[in-house]
């Protein structure tokens, strides 16, 4: 079976019609992917990770979670999926050179859909070392990054682009991209110099549907639900993405409209406490979450209560959660003494 029918198949299709979660460092860790599927996200980004620490990861399975780890040289865990996301998760890498991407590629192919090569950051952290939109003035790299991922990993490629600074510039590197024969495209409708807080461009994005055959993903500024379907009817885009819309509120995926945002938080810690998530990494998230809402709601009751957790228990019963995290750790401790010693059960 070729890639792109081994991903046809375990994406129910194709590309067509799906909302998906963006890449978004620190956010896009496992508990959010699976917030986000739980809500109705069809593929889910993880976190921009660098091909030079992928390179040194071990692939370790962690029974007690039901997870797959992947451990750098320092023994940090850099990257957690599970069974249940492995037909949308989509393993987004940050970098500059075929050899490294493919070393790293080959590390984390067999546990996800796609590997996305991101081609839109424009901050110091990527463009420093050559990668994210630095590449966009690369197209020799990009092709030799792309064409070497496509040649010798088992699973589909994919990249994520911005707006060069005129249209047919954009175009001519989308048409080489997709010559490198990915499986799809993602255009984020914002030229590299411009923030967060400038509208995107989604009739940009539009004119680079017009002239590609891929998939493309168009991304930019969908807030509510019904923006998937104006984004993707306003494009052409056969698919559409957010990344703010579901770090504020990741129930943007449900049709059935958003939930309140404690149930979200509820929802998000529940999450991070069944995939013993980071508790750094989870206050993080929840912190952005009722940032969006209320600038200064850090110095608030929640926001004070939040910074003094000191772990996923804290965390747990600061949202009501402190019988659901005791059964889970109970559930896990059983679970690791019949590991232990199978024949005891
Ligand atoms: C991002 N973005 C981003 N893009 C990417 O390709 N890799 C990444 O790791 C990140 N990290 C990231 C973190 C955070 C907190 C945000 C808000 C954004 C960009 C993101 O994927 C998206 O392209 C833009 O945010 C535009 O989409 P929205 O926010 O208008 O839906």
């Amino acid at each position: 079976m070729d890639t792109k029918e081994r991903f046809a198949i375990t994406t129910g299709g194709d590309y067509h019609g799906k909302n998906i979660l963006a890449p978004m460092v620190r956010v896009g860790t496992l508990p959010m992917r699976l917030l986000a599927a739980q809500y109705g996200a069809h593929i889910t980004y993880g976190e921009e990770l660098i091909d030079r620490r992928v390179m040194t990861c071990r692939r370790v399975e962690n029974n007690a979670l039901g997870t797959t780890d992947f451990i750098d040289k320092d023994q940090k865990l850099m990257f957690r999926t599970c069974e249940e996301e492995r037909t949308r998760i989509v393993f987004q890498m940050g970098t500059a050179d075929a050899v490294n991407a493919l070393k790293a590629a080959e590390i984390v192919c067999r546990d996800v859909q796609v590997i996305d090569i991101n081609m839109g950051c424009p901050k110091h952290f990527s463009t420093s070392g050559d990668m994210g939109a630095k590449l966009l003035h690369k197209p020799d790299t990009v092709w030799d990054i792309l064409t070497t991922l496509r040649r010798n990993l088992p699973c589909p490629v994919s990249c994520k682009i911005r707006l060069l600074d005129t249209p047919e510039k954009t175009l001519a590197l989308a048409q080489m991209i997709e010559r490198a024969d990915v499986i799809a495209m993602a255009v984020h409708g914002r030229y590299i110099p411009q923030r967060p807080r400038d509208p995107a461009h989604w009739d940009r994005i539009s004119e680079v549907v017009a002239g590609m055959s891929i998939p493309v993903i168009a991304n930019g500024d969908v807030f509510e639900h019904g923006d998937f379907e104006r984004l993707r009817n306003d494009t052409g885009a056969v698919a559409a993405m957010t990344a703010r819309g579901a770090q504020w509120n990741a129930s943007i995926f449900r049709h059935e409209g958003l939930l309140p945002l404690w149930q979200v938080k509820q929802d998000y810690v529940r999450h991070c406490i069944v995939t013993d998530n980071a508790v750094a990494n989870s206050k993080y998230v929840i912190k952005e979450m009722i940032m969006k809402h209320d600038t200064h709601s850090l110095e608030g009751v929640e926001g004070k209560a939040i910074n003094k957790c000191k772990d996923l228990h804290s965390l747990a019963q600061l949202y009501d959660l402190d019988d659901f995290y005791c059964d889970v750790i109970k559930h896990r401790t059983r679970k690791r003494a019949a590991d232990e010693s199978p024949n005891a059960a």
